[in-house]
Protein backbone atom coordinates (compact mmCIF):
# COMPACT_ATOMS: atom_id res chain seq x y z
CA UNK A 1 0.00 0.00 0.00
CA UNK A 2 1.13 3.24 -1.13
CA UNK A 3 0.18 6.47 1.23
CA UNK A 4 1.07 10.21 2.27
CA UNK A 5 1.94 9.94 5.75
CA UNK A 6 2.40 12.98 8.00
CA UNK A 7 5.94 13.52 9.32
CA UNK A 8 7.43 10.65 11.83
CA UNK A 9 4.69 7.87 10.54
CA UNK A 10 6.62 5.00 9.28
CA UNK A 11 4.33 2.17 6.99
CA UNK A 12 4.65 -1.91 7.42
CA UNK A 13 2.14 -2.89 4.92
CA UNK A 14 1.14 -6.57 4.96
CA UNK A 15 -0.99 -8.86 2.95
CA UNK A 16 -2.64 -10.70 5.48
CA UNK A 17 -1.54 -10.98 9.28
CA UNK A 18 -3.37 -12.90 12.45
CA UNK A 19 -3.83 -8.98 13.30
CA UNK A 20 -2.68 -6.02 12.93
CA UNK A 21 -2.37 -5.25 16.97
CA UNK A 22 -0.20 -8.32 17.40
CA UNK A 23 1.99 -7.07 14.54
CA UNK A 24 2.36 -3.98 15.80
CA UNK A 25 3.48 -5.21 19.46
CA UNK A 26 5.90 -7.36 18.40
CA UNK A 27 8.02 -4.38 16.21
CA UNK A 28 6.74 -2.38 19.82
CA UNK A 29 8.66 -4.35 21.93
CA UNK A 30 11.82 -5.28 19.40
CA UNK A 31 11.68 -1.26 20.04
CA UNK A 32 9.88 0.10 17.00
CA UNK A 33 9.57 4.09 17.39
CA UNK A 34 6.23 5.57 17.99
CA UNK A 35 4.47 6.32 14.69
CA UNK A 36 5.52 2.88 13.50
CA UNK A 37 1.54 2.00 11.55
CA UNK A 38 0.83 -1.32 10.78
CA UNK A 39 -1.96 -1.76 7.75
CA UNK A 40 -2.74 -5.19 6.20
CA UNK A 41 -5.09 -6.17 3.63
CA UNK A 42 -7.10 -8.84 5.51
CA UNK A 43 -6.73 -10.18 8.68
CA UNK A 44 -6.71 -13.90 10.02
CA UNK A 45 -7.49 -13.12 13.59
CA UNK A 46 -8.94 -9.98 13.88
CA UNK A 47 -9.63 -8.63 17.11
CA UNK A 48 -12.12 -6.50 18.81
CA UNK A 49 -13.10 -5.29 22.25
CA UNK A 50 -13.89 -7.90 25.06
CA UNK A 51 -11.98 -10.57 23.19
CA UNK A 52 -14.47 -10.28 20.22
CA UNK A 53 -13.57 -11.34 16.98
CA UNK A 54 -13.37 -8.84 14.34
CA UNK A 55 -14.16 -9.74 10.99
CA UNK A 56 -11.58 -9.00 8.67
CA UNK A 57 -11.76 -9.77 4.80
CA UNK A 58 -9.99 -8.29 1.71
CA UNK A 59 -11.17 -4.26 1.10
CA UNK A 60 -11.70 -3.04 4.24
CA UNK A 61 -9.22 -1.05 6.61
CA UNK A 62 -7.10 -2.59 9.14
CA UNK A 63 -4.66 -0.26 10.57
CA UNK A 64 -2.64 0.03 13.98
CA UNK A 65 -0.42 2.79 15.18
CA UNK A 66 1.95 2.40 17.56
CA UNK A 67 2.81 5.11 20.10
CA UNK A 68 4.73 6.25 22.98
CA UNK A 69 3.22 8.73 25.22
CA UNK A 70 4.99 8.88 28.00
CA UNK A 71 2.10 9.88 29.83
CA UNK A 72 0.58 8.18 33.27
CA UNK A 73 -1.11 5.15 32.30
CA UNK A 74 -4.34 6.40 33.57
CA UNK A 75 -4.16 8.79 30.68
CA UNK A 76 -3.40 6.28 27.77
CA UNK A 77 -7.16 5.45 27.80
CA UNK A 78 -8.05 8.75 26.56
CA UNK A 79 -5.92 7.99 23.06
CA UNK A 80 -9.29 5.83 22.37
CA UNK A 81 -11.25 8.92 22.33
CA UNK A 82 -8.23 10.99 20.43
CA UNK A 83 -8.30 8.09 17.96
CA UNK A 84 -12.53 8.37 17.45
CA UNK A 85 -12.46 12.11 17.25
CA UNK A 86 -9.75 11.72 14.34
CA UNK A 87 -11.45 8.99 12.44
CA UNK A 88 -14.77 11.28 12.81
CA UNK A 89 -13.28 13.70 11.47
CA UNK A 90 -11.77 11.93 8.48
CA UNK A 91 -14.90 10.45 7.85
CA UNK A 92 -16.59 13.48 7.18
CA UNK A 93 -14.13 14.96 5.28
CA UNK A 94 -14.41 11.98 2.86
CA UNK A 95 -17.92 11.34 3.02
CA UNK A 96 -20.63 12.91 1.51
CA UNK A 97 -22.35 16.08 2.93
CA UNK A 98 -24.93 15.67 6.33
CA UNK A 99 -23.11 12.56 6.80
CA UNK A 100 -25.16 11.27 10.24
CA UNK A 101 -21.56 10.38 12.20
CA UNK A 102 -21.95 9.61 15.86
CA UNK A 103 -19.36 8.35 18.29
CA UNK A 104 -20.51 5.87 20.17
CA UNK A 105 -18.31 5.36 23.74
CA UNK A 106 -16.14 4.60 24.53
CA UNK A 107 -14.62 4.32 20.97
CA UNK A 108 -17.39 3.00 18.21
CA UNK A 109 -18.07 4.80 15.10
CA UNK A 110 -21.64 4.72 13.93
CA UNK A 111 -23.37 6.19 10.71
CA UNK A 112 -27.05 6.34 10.96
CA UNK A 113 -26.94 4.83 14.13
CA UNK A 114 -25.19 1.34 12.55
CA UNK A 115 -21.78 0.57 13.48
CA UNK A 116 -19.15 1.02 10.66
CA UNK A 117 -15.65 1.35 12.68
CA UNK A 118 -14.14 0.24 15.94
CA UNK A 119 -11.25 1.01 18.07
CA UNK A 120 -8.81 -1.35 19.87
CA UNK A 121 -6.38 0.47 22.18
CA UNK A 122 -3.92 -1.28 23.95
CA UNK A 123 -0.86 -1.05 26.08
CA UNK A 124 2.46 -2.37 27.38
CA UNK A 125 2.73 -4.26 30.60
CA UNK A 126 3.36 -1.67 32.88
CA UNK A 127 6.14 -2.33 35.05
CA UNK A 128 6.38 1.84 36.49
CA UNK A 129 3.82 4.58 36.20
CA UNK A 130 4.22 4.70 32.55
CA UNK A 131 3.21 2.06 29.74
CA UNK A 132 6.18 1.94 27.20
CA UNK A 133 3.96 1.88 24.33
CA UNK A 134 0.51 1.86 23.38
CA UNK A 135 -1.79 0.98 20.28
CA UNK A 136 -4.27 2.12 18.35
CA UNK A 137 -5.65 -0.50 16.03
CA UNK A 138 -9.23 0.55 13.91
CA UNK A 139 -10.46 -1.44 11.73
CA UNK A 140 -13.02 0.52 9.18
CA UNK A 141 -15.89 -1.42 7.31
CA UNK A 142 -15.20 0.36 3.59
CA UNK A 143 -16.58 -2.81 1.59
CA UNK A 144 -18.04 -5.34 3.94
CA UNK A 145 -19.60 -5.74 6.85
CA UNK A 146 -20.70 -8.66 9.36
CA UNK A 147 -24.15 -9.98 9.28
CA UNK A 148 -23.89 -11.68 11.97
CA UNK A 149 -23.56 -9.34 15.15
CA UNK A 150 -26.07 -8.14 17.66
CA UNK A 151 -25.63 -4.65 17.10
CA UNK A 152 -26.40 -3.16 13.18
CA UNK A 153 -23.17 -2.82 10.95
CA UNK A 154 -22.81 -1.08 8.01
CA UNK A 155 -20.28 0.04 5.26
CA UNK A 156 -18.67 3.34 3.73
CA UNK A 157 -20.03 2.18 0.84
CA UNK A 158 -23.75 1.35 1.32
CA UNK A 159 -23.73 5.36 3.08
CA UNK A 160 -22.83 6.90 -0.29
CA UNK A 161 -19.49 6.95 0.10
CA UNK A 162 -17.45 8.20 -3.07
CA UNK A 163 -15.33 4.64 -3.92
CA UNK A 164 -12.19 5.20 -1.71
CA UNK A 165 -9.28 2.44 -1.01
CA UNK A 166 -8.29 1.82 2.37
CA UNK A 167 -4.90 3.58 1.46
CA UNK A 168 -7.52 6.55 0.88
CA UNK A 169 -8.68 6.61 4.28
CA UNK A 170 -5.39 5.46 6.03
CA UNK A 171 -3.88 8.95 4.76
CA UNK A 172 -6.89 11.38 5.72
CA UNK A 173 -7.42 9.11 9.37
CA UNK A 174 -3.60 9.67 10.27
CA UNK A 175 -3.00 13.33 9.10
CA UNK A 176 -6.41 13.73 11.59
CA UNK A 177 -4.88 11.98 14.25
CA UNK A 178 -1.79 13.50 13.78
CA UNK A 179 -3.72 16.41 14.69
CA UNK A 180 -5.52 15.21 17.41
CA UNK A 181 -2.47 13.88 19.01
CA UNK A 182 -0.56 17.43 18.89
CA UNK A 183 -3.77 19.09 20.55
CA UNK A 184 -4.05 16.56 23.03
CA UNK A 185 -0.64 16.37 24.05
CA UNK A 186 -0.07 20.19 23.95
CA UNK A 187 -3.51 21.79 25.16
CA UNK A 188 -5.05 18.39 27.21
CA UNK A 189 -7.77 16.13 27.12
CA UNK A 190 -10.43 18.99 26.83
CA UNK A 191 -10.39 19.87 23.25
CA UNK A 192 -10.53 16.03 22.69
CA UNK A 193 -13.81 15.71 24.86
CA UNK A 194 -15.79 18.50 23.63
CA UNK A 195 -14.62 16.97 19.87
CA UNK A 196 -15.81 14.29 21.02
CA UNK A 197 -19.01 15.19 23.03
CA UNK A 198 -19.99 17.05 19.82
CA UNK A 199 -20.84 13.91 17.99
CA UNK A 200 -21.70 11.55 21.46
CA UNK A 201 -23.98 9.20 20.61
CA UNK A 202 -26.88 8.65 23.49
CA UNK A 203 -25.57 11.85 25.52
CA UNK A 204 -28.38 13.19 27.68
CA UNK A 205 -30.13 9.86 27.23
CA UNK A 206 -31.26 7.20 29.34
CA UNK A 207 -29.18 4.18 28.62
CA UNK A 208 -27.91 1.19 29.96
CA UNK A 209 -24.37 -0.25 30.22
CA UNK A 210 -23.13 -3.79 30.59
CA UNK A 211 -20.22 -3.93 32.70
CA UNK A 212 -19.11 -7.48 32.52
CA UNK A 213 -22.06 -9.33 33.98
CA UNK A 214 -23.99 -6.73 35.11
CA UNK A 215 -26.62 -4.04 33.75
CA UNK A 216 -26.34 -0.49 34.45
CA UNK A 217 -28.99 1.96 33.86
CA UNK A 218 -29.20 6.03 34.25
CA UNK A 219 -29.22 8.89 32.41
CA UNK A 220 -25.57 9.70 29.90
CA UNK A 221 -24.63 12.94 31.83
CA UNK A 222 -21.43 14.05 30.41
CA UNK A 223 -17.67 13.24 29.62
CA UNK A 224 -15.58 13.48 32.71
CA UNK A 225 -12.70 15.45 32.06
CA UNK A 226 -10.31 12.21 31.91
CA UNK A 227 -12.79 10.56 29.58
CA UNK A 228 -14.93 8.37 32.13
CA UNK A 229 -18.39 8.05 31.27
CA UNK A 230 -20.86 9.96 33.73
CA UNK A 231 -23.64 8.04 34.42
CA UNK A 232 -26.61 9.11 36.67
CA UNK A 233 -27.96 5.99 37.73
CA UNK A 234 -31.62 5.32 37.98
CA UNK A 235 -31.53 3.99 41.26
CA UNK A 236 -29.59 7.33 42.49
CA UNK A 237 -26.19 8.19 42.78
CA UNK A 238 -23.64 9.20 40.32
CA UNK A 239 -21.14 6.93 38.70
CA UNK A 240 -18.01 7.35 36.39
CA UNK A 241 -17.85 4.51 34.28
CA UNK A 242 -14.44 4.05 32.88
CA UNK A 243 -14.97 0.39 31.08
CA UNK A 244 -18.05 -1.35 29.39
CA UNK A 245 -20.12 -1.37 26.45
CA UNK A 246 -23.44 1.41 26.13
CA UNK A 247 -25.34 -1.89 24.93
CA UNK A 248 -29.16 0.12 24.86
CA UNK A 249 -29.89 3.73 24.09
CA UNK A 250 -33.41 3.57 25.84
CA UNK A 251 -35.62 6.60 24.18
C1 LIG B 1 -14.16 -3.14 18.48
O1 LIG B 1 -15.05 -2.39 18.07
O2 LIG B 1 -14.43 -4.12 19.21
C2 LIG B 1 -12.75 -2.84 18.12
C3 LIG B 1 -12.37 -3.40 16.77
C4 LIG B 1 -10.93 -3.13 16.40
C5 LIG B 1 -10.52 -3.83 15.13
C6 LIG B 1 -9.16 -3.40 14.67
S1 LIG B 1 -8.80 -3.94 13.02
C7 LIG B 1 -7.15 -3.45 13.21
C8 LIG B 1 -6.73 -3.87 14.60
N1 LIG B 1 -6.30 -5.26 14.61
C9 LIG B 1 -7.11 -6.02 15.35
O3 LIG B 1 -6.96 -7.25 15.52
N2 LIG B 1 -8.08 -5.30 15.86
C10 LIG B 1 -7.98 -3.90 15.49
Amino acid sequence: MTCRLPDGFVLHGFGSVPSTNDEARRLAEAGAPAGTVVVAEQQTRGRGRHGRSWASPPGNLYASVLLRPECPVWQTAQLSLVAAVALGDALEQLGPPGLELALKWPNDVLIRRAKVAGILLESGSIAGERAPWVIIGSGVNLAMAPQDTTYPATTLCSQGFPRLTPSDLLETYLGALDGWIRRWRHEGFEAVRSAWCARAFGLGDQIQLRLGGEDVEGRFLDLSETGALLLEQTGGGRRAVTAGDVSIVIR
